[in-house]
């Protein structure tokens, strides 16, 4: 069946140019851009998309680098395109991340408190749904 996961291009993966990149390599694979936005997150709906974290000692380093500058919203389709994403993002840990994933090939760890990681996947149908209705209202 046909799903939605909601995609964010973090603000080191726009400050680095590799918006494009992403998208490049999601279109590659075959799924669709249903919907697609710049701007740099709000703490009020950062905080309700990463409630799950809130406490968590990475959280606040997390929002701030989240709040930090612009980033790009993104809606896929595609048939399993949350297990699929995952897969194409890598590990969250871009030094842990295989090469040939986003993580892998683009990230590295530079010894900040929050892994910047150049990209954000929803990690089920449900997150989808509740993800996609904090961004996209
Ligand atoms: P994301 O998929 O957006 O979900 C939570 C984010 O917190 C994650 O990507 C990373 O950016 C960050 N994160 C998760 N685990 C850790 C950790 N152990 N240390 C630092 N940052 C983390």
């Amino acid at each position: 069946q046909i799903e939605r996961t909601l995609v964010i291009v973090k603000p080191d993966g726009y400050r680095r140019g590799l918006t494009g990149e992403v998208l490049r390599r999601i279109e590659a694979k075959g799924y669709t851009l249903a919907s697609l936005q710049v701007m740099t997150p709000d703490r009020e709906r950062l905080a309700q998309h990463y409630a799950e974290h809130e406490g968590k000692p990475f959280y606040e380093p997390l929002v701030d680098f989240m709040s930090s500058g612009p980033a790009t919203f993104v809606v896929v389709e595609g048939q399993r395109c949350i297990e699929g994403f995952r897969i194409l993002a890598g590990a969250t840990d871009p030094t842990a991340a295989l090469p040939g994933t986003i993580r892998g090939d683009l990230g590295r760890d530079w010894g900040k408190k929050v892994q910047e990681n150049i990209v954000h996947g929803s990690d089920s149908p449900e997150s989808a749904e509740r993800e996609i209705g904090i961004w996209f209202a």
